[in-house]
């Protein structure tokens, strides 16, 4: 009892390499991290939605909610207060059409939330998805011409929406309907109407994934029939991935996406190596409600998960991530560091 084997002759001892010399303590664990997350990397999705004081929770994303344009900036007041870096909004239109015209509606929830987070003058930077999905009445992320996705079709209403946005106040525009030319289209819209210094933040490798299903409930975007297989990518081709990523450089991207985040660890580690742009990752939806899921019924502990894969995320070459996960996060990180 209490005595410590001699180690069997045949056994080897590490020698003078020990790896867990700089795990001792938490403050060595600490000096040698090479990870750091930062609130100052995450950006928060925000759904918008019309009307005044309303905040209609997302049943499958715990603690968000639709928000009127007044909930929103209250919201964002939060954010900046925690030291978030940005939000990327989302609009829940009143009606929806074949065309999904909604989306460059000057008057619609997203362009007035500009509006008002512009007028609120908060640290945050100010993105804006641009899709059609939210405004189509079949769900689909671009005009239906005989019975499929017109590409082409659909850039000019894209760069249409762009262009509202960019007018509204946006920083960002984040083209995610995976037409190609998209970014192409946006850039040319938004240079010939003066704004060239509104910068398109593409969802350049953005997979057909089952882990968008909450954000398509939150959204009202599921489509109506069939599925986005035809324009989104198959999350089997990492070669293709990062050829969606060339192309959106040519066409003057300006930060790189992958989406979802932890299912392409591997495209972020590639796209490092071979692009200088920032490089963004999604954590969607689905990702953070498995997570949830999992933390309600115990089977995870929720902090220790959540920065978890977040770091993961980061230490394969994501700089900014956009999480549901931004303010807790944010606050999580504020107070290990007052530690
Ligand atoms: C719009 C869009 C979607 C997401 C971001 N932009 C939905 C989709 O493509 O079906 C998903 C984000 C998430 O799941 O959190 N095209």
């Amino acid at each position: 009892m209490g005595r410590i084997a001699a180690p069997a002759a045949h056994v080897k001892t590490p020698g003078p390499e020990r790896p867990r010399r700089l795990r001792r303590t938490a403050a060595l664990r600490s000096l040698v991290r090479q990870t750091r997350l930062s609130p100052a990397q995450l950006v928060m999705p925000l759904f918008v939605i019309g009307g005044r004081d309303r905040s209609d929770p997302i049943e499958s994303l715990p603690g968000h909610a639709r928000l009127s344009v007044d909930r929103a900036v209250k919201k964002a007041h939060e954010l900046a207060q925690l030291g978030v870096g940005g939000v990327i909004l989302f609009g829940i239109p009143d009606g929806k059409d074949d065309e999904g015209a909604g989306a460059a509606d000057p008057a619609g929830p997203v362009p007035a939330a500009l509006r008002a987070l512009r007028e609120a003058d908060l640290p945050l930077v100010l993105a804006a998805d641009v899709c059609l999905c939210e405004y189509t009445t079949h769900g689909h992320c671009g005009v239906i011409r005989d019975g499929a996705v017109d590409n082409d079709a659909t850039l000019p209403l894209l760069a249409e929406a762009a262009v509202a946005y960019a007018e509204a106040g946006a920083d960002i525009v984040g083209p995610s309907g995976m037409m190609d030319g998209q970014v192409a289209a946006l850039r040319t819209a938004l240079d010939a109407e003066g704004h060239e210094s509104i910068a398109i933040m593409a969802y350049a490798s953005k997979a057909a994934s089952a882990f968008y299903g909450p954000f398509r409930e939150a959204a009202g975007s599921a489509p109506a029939f069939g599925d986005r297989r035809g324009y989104q990518m198959d999350y089997a081709n990492a070669r293709e991935a990062l050829r969606e990523m060339e192309l959106d450089v040519r066409e003057g991207a300006d930060i790189l996406m992958v989406k979802p985040a932890l299912t392409s660890l591997d495209l972020l580690v590639r796209a490092q190596r071979r692009f200088d742009l920032p490089l963004a990752a999604y954590h969607v939806s689905g990702e953070v409600a498995m997570l949830e899921a999992a933390a309600e019924r115990g089977w995870l502990d929720r902090r220790s998960a959540a920065l978890e894969a977040l770091t993961a995320i980061v230490r394969s070459g994501a700089g900014i991530v956009i999480t549901y996960l931004a303010a807790d996060a944010a606050r999580w990180l504020r107070e290990d560091a007052g530690r």
